[in-house]
């Protein structure tokens, strides 16, 4: 027998997990080891028994869909890699590993990119292709990452949203069962409405927080996305079953047609792997968002006042300085001036006029933007305002001088919510789309925060800018150029603070906030979904990012409704001028509490106590923000419904055993407003007893609540 050499092993060391690869003596790139030993993987038989790293269509494995499928120039439908040069080198610390791979017959590279950042053990991986074959090439299928993963029979999935408008983050569990798994979003411009581009995976069973194989993925794209889990036994049922995880850009109706010469470039997945459950992909994805994706990560997000589901459209300056009088009477930082302040020939008095005409409405705004913006200074409070710069409604002034500018086939194109798609692949759009900032912000400097809406997904999908043959490569095209925009204004305004949004959550995730200081987590704001939602939603974001406004959705008490937003970045949506006084009391000490606990929630270390979405009894929530210096803590306890079990222990381990702390139970409900200043007695205990360390039975938190929508916010901290 020919002695076959050792390959190299091609080992990433992403922070207490990793992976291995090889070439075998093929040069086709295959997976020696995965997950918390992964990087440590060494080869017990030739590599060429060890599964492909990143299987392509045609290239040896007959039986499934392959991460990578392109028919060439010349008509061939297969690809078969085999590896040409790695190469390493160190970043700040970081560690991007690219591993090279060139077709055996035709012109292709693809690259495989590979980043690290130890601090958080999240792992950034992508590819790159391209070519330079006679024609182009089209790609069909260009996954991000394609791993193989061992599975046992009650492997789990968990994931997120799938109803559309309003349902984002609905939390989905279900047994990962042989078949193909298919969880992808479309529409291209707000996709997570219909699914978040976020993921775990439990390949030997369930996890919890603290215990358990958990894998978290997020496609850091802000297009279609797809994640493709394809599960199989095997003869030999000691090897359980395998999972080939595909993840990345959506495909599906955007094959990419790809110029020789020209790069095309994956989205990044961005993963981690865990061995005691999902508190520690949370911690990771925090650290991660706060060192690689969220700007000014630091800085401490306002208290929003938005006037959208106040008044909707329906206002004028003296309305919206009244608004301001309230806003700053209640103690917030910001007024948000939402839809509906532009358009003059076309005035924006409801939703089927005026998108596209940023200009101010002066019957409705007298005074301008300046006029608002002064009237917040006088106030001392900030000014924020709306903008859709993508957009453009048919009754516009916009529309009448460039009804070419919108993405459209040759078809009459859809209409959704009266609008249109402007092209952002036009660079005349481009420059509209920048200008509308600009123009906004350079002669009103009083403006300090935006909120960037996007309310339609594509509907006809095609391009004057591309040819015929890449009219597909829009769905793909539209994100990188929408991003250019996003750059651009952030680069252009650095100290204007920018919410995100697309009719609520469409756009969230790890790509388009890189722009952005915060997005809106949802429309749904009724406090016993969203409780639901951000428990979710922070399995990946800090709560900094994640604005929560106190509004009349679900027609919940008002305290109720406070005390869900404080445990995300706090806000009002809220019609200031209707509270009757007991109300207005409820907001003062919301705000009061904000004050105190807001730079904790926003910064400080997430604890997910009691969950509000899974397990028999789903009717009560709990979570924790502990301070770096563990000198401060925050706990939020929710009767959301009817319990159907008795009363939880709530144990919190996020302090120092031995210290003292003072722990005060905050007022929010009551009606006597001197309780806001004076609190409710201390109780003294220590974090062990807290955390349930000293052996006692029942926990100093004492879970009172009975009725359904009803709150204690207890705020902890260290005795000197
Ligand atoms: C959708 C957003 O989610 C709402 O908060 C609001 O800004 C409306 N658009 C305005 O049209």
């Amino acid at each position: 027998m020919t002695e076959l050499p050792t390959p190299d092993l091609i080992a990433v060391d992403a922070g207490g997990w990793g992976l291995t690869w090889a070439a075998d003596s093929t040069g086709r790139l295959r997976q020696i080891g995965l997950g918390p030993e992964g990087h440590t993987a060494q080869l017990d038989v030739d590599a060429i028994w060890y599964p492909e790293a990143f299987p392509t269509w045609g290239g040896g494995d007959p039986f499934r869909a392959a991460p990578l499928r392109i028919t060439h120039a010349n008509g061939l439908t297969t690809t078969r890699l085999v590896v040409e040069r790695v190469s390493r080198e160190s970043i700040n610390g970081s560690e991007l590993v690219i591993v090279v791979c060139r077709d055996e017959l035709v012109d292709l590279t693809v690259e495989h990119h590979l980043r690290t950042h130890p601090p958080s053990g999240i792992l950034e991986q992508w590819v790159e292709i391209h070519h330079d074959q006679a024609e182009p090439i089209t790609l069909a299928d260009y996954d991000s990452i394609g791993p193989l993963l061992l599975t046992s029979e009650s492997a789990e999935i968990c994931h997120f949203g799938g109803g559309g408008w309003a349902t984002e983050w609905a939390w989905n569990t279900e047994l990962l069962t042989t078949g193909t798994k298919t969880l992808d979003s479309f529409g291209g411009v707000q996709p997570h409405l219909q699914r978040s581009p976020l993921l775990l995976v439990s390949p030997q069973g369930p996890s919890t927080e603290s215990s358990g194989e958990v894998l978290g993925l997020s496609i850091v794209w802000g297009g279609n996305t797809r994640f493709a889990l394809d599960v199989r036994r095997t003869w030999d049922t000691s090897d359980g079953l395998n999972l080939r995880l595909r993840a990345g850009a959506n495909p599906v109706g955007a094959e990419y047609r790809l110029d020789p010469n020209e790069r095309f470039v994956t989205p990044t997945v961005a993963w981690t792997w865990s061995s005691a459950g999902r508190a520690t992909i949370t911690e990771r994805f925090h650290a991660w968002s706060r060192a690689r994706v969220l700007r000014d990560p630091d800085r401490l997000r306002p208290l929003v006042v938005n006037n959208w589901e106040a008044v909707f459209f329906d206002f004028d300056h003296d309305r919206l300085v009244d608004l301001m009088d309230r806003t700053a009477d209640l103690g917030a930082d910001l007024f948000l001036l939402d839809d509906g302040w532009f358009g003059n020939n076309h005035p924006r008095n409801d939703d089927n006029a005026g998108l596209g005409d940023w200009e101010v409405n002066t019957s409705k705004l007298s005074g301008g933007l300046a006029g608002l913006a002064d009237a917040a200074a006088e106030r001392d409070i900030r000014f924020g305002i709306w903008l859709e710069p993508e957009m453009v409604n048919p009754e516009s002034d916009l529309y009448e001088a460039h009804p070419d500018w919108i993405v459209r086939t040759e078809r009459e194109p859809i209409e959704h919510r009266q609008q249109h798609y402007l092209d952002p692949l036009r660079p005349e759009v481009r420059d509209f789309e920048f200008g509308v900032f600009d123009q906004t912000l350079t002669p009103n400097p009083g403006i300090s925060y935006v909120k960037w809406d996007a309310n339609r997904p594509i509907t006809d999908p095609g391009s004057e800018m591309l040819s015929q043959d890449q009219q597909s490569n829009i769905w793909i095209d539209h994100v990188w150029a929408t991003w250019a925009v996003m750059a651009d204004v952030a680069r252009a305004h650095p100290e204007v603070e920018l919410m995100l949004c697309a009719s609520g959550g469409g756009r969230v995730d790890h790509g388009s906030l890189r722009w952005f200081h915060e997005f809106w987590t949802s429309d749904n704001t009724d406090p016993v979904v969203r409780a639901r939602l951000q428990w979710a939603c922070s399995m990946f974001f800090p709560a900094s990012v994640m604005a929560a406004h106190v509004t009349r959705w679900g027609e919940r008490p008002l305290d109720f409704a406070c005390a869900v937003a404080l445990s995300a970045r706090f806000g009002f949506d809220l019609d200031l001028a209707s509270l009757s006084s007991d109300e207005l009391a409820v907001c003062r000490r919301a705000v009061a509490i904000a004050r105190r606990t807001q730079p904790l929630v926003q910064h400080g270390r997430l604890h997910r106590l009691i969950s509000p979405v899974e397990g028999d009894d789903t009717s009560r929530a709990c979570l924790a923000y502990s301070a770096e210096d563990r000198l401060s803590a925050v706990v939020f306890a929710y009767q959301l419904e009817a319990s159907t079990s008795q009363t939880p222990a709530v144990w919190f381990d996020g302090l120092e055993a031995d210290r003292r702390y003072a722990v005060v139970e905050s007022e929010l409900g009551t009606t006597d407003d001197s309780m806001a200043a004076t609190p409710a007695e201390a109780l003294v205990v220590t974090g062990a007893e807290l955390a349930g360390s000293d052996g006692r039975d029942s926990a100093p938190l004492n879970w009172t609540l009975e009725a359904p929508c009803t709150a204690i916010i207890w705020e902890i901290t260290a005795i000197a």
